[in-house]
């Protein structure tokens, strides 16, 4: 079996349903249940003997050292992070005790559960850390996109603290012979993503007939990769990528925040019209930027193209209308997410912009 923490987030939740729907071999997910994690993405594997789901941070090493001992798995998937920019701008600190401080006991943990295991399952084992490509920092236009040996360059506290235990990772490895694989992903979308990031938010806002904020000159680029394709490609680095390596994951899609919305918006005006017959771009408006904001992230992924064959499957344009049918067909998920909490975070992000 494998264990996969942050298994209730938007990624991590995929993940678990991507590998059950693809083999038999059992789940063990681990999540604290953060403001971010949700049980229902999991709802439908009630029942199925092959998840078994625990609530637990990852820097309890208490508990890892008991669910290792306990469940022996094979590999461990490490999702786990605070995971959202402007959240890391206005507090910082939970980004440091998860993904630097937490990493670090997970860390602990699974070396001390390798170091007695048997040469087979040792030689067996696998670490993978899910990263970022945000700790690379900012692209100008026209700068090669980034590939694994770009340096590092931080801007954010939260790149910074998922660069941090980046490292801690890749130190695991050539100082302890930790199994490790690293992967840096840039920006996911699709199912089960909280409406604090950018595409959900646009779609969930658009219907409830409130503003779509853009930052700044909207003009910031990403890259995109629907969700799935993420997960298929760590299943695929998990099969077969080489011990100690790291592999930077992309949907050769870059696209500027502005297009993006327009692109929500459109699908919107053809899938659930406004009534009142105008589109949905009236609602658009341009707020203050973020602090520090990155202008450009572009991953080059040949890399594990060649090495590992993995490509997306999606294009933009079948993965984005599938992402806005799945939040119009999913209203009752996105009204048990907005809670107080959500509505206050709302509040406090967006008052402050004017
Ligand atoms: P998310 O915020 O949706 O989910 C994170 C999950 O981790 C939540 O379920 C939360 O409850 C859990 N968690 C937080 N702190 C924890 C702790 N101390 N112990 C156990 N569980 C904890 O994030 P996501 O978008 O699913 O991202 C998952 C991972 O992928 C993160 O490491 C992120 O840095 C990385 N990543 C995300 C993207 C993206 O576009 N979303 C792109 C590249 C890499
Ligand atoms: O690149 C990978 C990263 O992508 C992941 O490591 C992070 O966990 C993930 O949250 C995401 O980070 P971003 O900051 O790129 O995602 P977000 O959806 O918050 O913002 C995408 C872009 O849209 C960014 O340029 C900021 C802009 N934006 C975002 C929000 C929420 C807006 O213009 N308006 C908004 O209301």
């Amino acid at each position: 079996m494998i264990l996969v923490t942050g298994s209730a987030g938007f990624i991590g939740s995929n993940f678990v349903l991507d590998w059950l729907a693809h083999q038999d071999e059992a789940v063990i997910g681990l999540d604290k249940l953060t403001y971010a994690g949700n049980l229902e993405n999991l709802a439908s594997l009630k029942g199925d003997a092959r998840h078994t789901f625990v609530r637990g941070d990852i820097g309890d090493k208490e508990l890892l050292d008991r669910l290792l001992a306990e469940h022996r798995p094979r590999a461990v998937v490490n999702f786990a992070a605070e995971s959202h920019v402007d959240r890391s701008i206005h507090g910082p600190e939970d980004f440091i005790q998860t993904n630097i401080v937490g990493t670090f006991h997970l860390l602990e943990a699974v070396r001390a559960y390798w170091c007695k295991s048997s040469s087979a399952e040792g030689a067996a084992f696998r670490f993978l850390h899910v990263s970022t490509d945000e700790v690379y920092g900012s692209l100008a236009k026209g700068d090669p996109a980034f590939s694994e040996t770009h340096r590092y360059e931080p801007n954010s506290p939260y790149s910074a603290s998922k660069a941090a235990s980046d490292h801690l990772v890749r130190a695991y490895h050539h100082t302890y012979g930790l199994p490790v694989l690293t992967t840096n992903c840039s920006n996911n979308y699709g199912p089960l993503h909280f409406p604090e990031k950018l595409i959900p938010l646009m779609i969930v806002n658009a219907l409830a007939g409130k503003p779509l904020p853009v930052y700044g000159d909207g003009q910031q680029i990403r890259d995109w990769l629907y969700v799935r394709d993420h997960c298929s490609a760590i299943r695929r680095v998990l099969e077969a990528g080489k011990v100690g390596e790291v592999y930077n994951i992309g949907g050769w899609n870059e696209k500027a925040n502005l297009d993006i919305v327009h692109t929500v918006c459109a699908l919107l005006d053809e899938l659930r019209p406004r009534q009142d017959g105008k589109s949905y771009r009236d609602q658009i408006a341009f707020v203050a930027d973020r602090p520090g904001h990155d202008r450009r992230y572009a991953i080059d992924a040949r890399k594990i193209e060649r090495e590992l064959g993995w490509k997306p499957a999606e294009t933009f344009e079948t993965g984005i209308r599938k992402t806005v049918q799945w939040y119009l067909d999913n209203q009752e998920w996105v009204r048990n997410v907005q809670s107080g909490a959500y509505r206050q975070w709302v509040e406090k992000n967006y008052a402050e912009r004017g």
